[in-house]
């Protein structure tokens, strides 16, 4: 098969459409057939090697894909041999063929094709781990999303709409705006055009304070969002787009009892497999139903996966970015 394969740490650079050995399915794993693969900011850090887990190289990156299962190792019952299927890995998704662990497989809700179940789990999973476990949200409550033109932003943005909150969603470009107003949110701001976001946002809410703050977006707009959460808020730590980890005041967090939740979706799966499963039983429901469907605004062919991670980079287009293969 061929892949994607990233022979040294550095960026997309080191990137090479490569001819390597297919993969094979042990015990508990599936092989597909990669129809599609989501491209992520996570994509990024990995190849420069600054990601949390980290590879040795060679090797080929991709989270996320969608396909079809071509085997089934020993042990495997929940999906069976031709199932459209989505998946989730560490590693191994830039690829015509992958492995996946059976406990990170999903079948694909009907109502999606290919490239909709390449940008669903990542997104989605961590945007709807952030809110329902770790953020406790309950219909009503007001949910201020930062970073609302990327994954995890437009899923926070879509799935808090149809769970009964009152979303104000933030960001920088006309297309992330007009994303978050399709996908249901009571506000917009835009942090290209305001001086001070906390000042913004109360515009927006009419003073009232944010219940929870989606954040996958870290350095100084976390310092200064942490202004808008009420007593007993919480901040939902997504991760650091922005590229720098804030430093928070503590007394701040002592004096307005707020709270700072850590948030890891990927460990989830690995660390509580059968809760991941709920949720994303949960997740696959609403999208059979029609509540929810990624926003896939850009495609490209898999060996142009060099272009699809820099438009991620770029945030341009807003909406998610997915490699099709054959
Ligand atoms: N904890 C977990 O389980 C988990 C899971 C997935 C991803 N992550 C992490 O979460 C972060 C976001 O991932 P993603 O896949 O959603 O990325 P993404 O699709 O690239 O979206 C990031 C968004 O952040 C906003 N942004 C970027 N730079 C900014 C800046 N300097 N100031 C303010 N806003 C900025 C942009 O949105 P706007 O223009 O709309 O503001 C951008 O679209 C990454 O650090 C990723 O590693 C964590």
């Amino acid at each position: 098969m061929r892949a994607m394969v990233c022979s040294r740490f550095g960026g997309v650079d080191d990137l090479t459409w490569t001819e390597v050995p297919d993969p094979r399915p042990g015990p508990g794993t599936v092989l597909v057939d990669v129809e599609a693969a989501g491209v992520n900011f996570a994509d990024l850090l990995m190849l420069a090697g600054r990601y949390q887990v980290k590879p040795s190289a060679p090797f080929v990156p991709g989270f996320e894909v969608s396909g079809r299962v071509a085997a089934v190792g020993a042990g495997v019952e929940q999906v069976a041999v031709g199932e459209p299927v989505m998946g989730f890995v560490w590693e191994g998704g830039y690829a015509e063929k992958v492995v996946v662990p059976a406990t990170a497989v999903f079948p694909r809700p009907v109502t999606f094709g290919a490239v909709e179940g390449a940008a669903f789990l990542a997104g989605y999973g961590t945007a709807g781990h952030a809110l329902f476990d770790r953020g406790r949200l309950h219909a009503g409550d007001l949910v201020v999303v930062l970073g609302a033109s990327g994954s995890v932003g437009s899923a926070a943005v879509q799935l808090g709409v149809v769970s009964g909150a009152e979303v104000v969603a933030v960001t920088g470009s006309d297309g992330g705006e007009r994303l978050a107003r399709r996908f249901g949110a009571a506000g917009v701001v835009r942090r290209d055009r305001v001086c001070d976001l906390a000042e913004a946002v109360f515009a927006v809410t009419g003073g009232r304070r944010a219940d929870l703050v989606v954040d996958p977006v870290g350095g100084a707009v976390s310092r200064r969002i942490l202004d808008v959460l009420s007593p007993g808020g919480r901040l939902l730590v997504v991760g650091f787009a922005a590229g720098d980890i804030p430093h928070l005041p503590f007394d701040l967090v002592q004096s307005r009892e707020v709270e700072l939740v850590g948030v890891y979706w990927g460990a989830l799966a690995d660390r509580f497999p059968a809760s991941n499963r709920r949720l994303i039983a949960h997740l696959s429901t609403l999208a059979a139903e029609g509540s929810i469907r990624p926003a896939v605004t850009a495609t490209f062919p898999l060996p142009r996966a060099r272009d699809a991670l820099e438009a991620v980079r770029r945030g341009d287009p807003a909406g998610r970015v997915v490699l099709t293969v054959g």
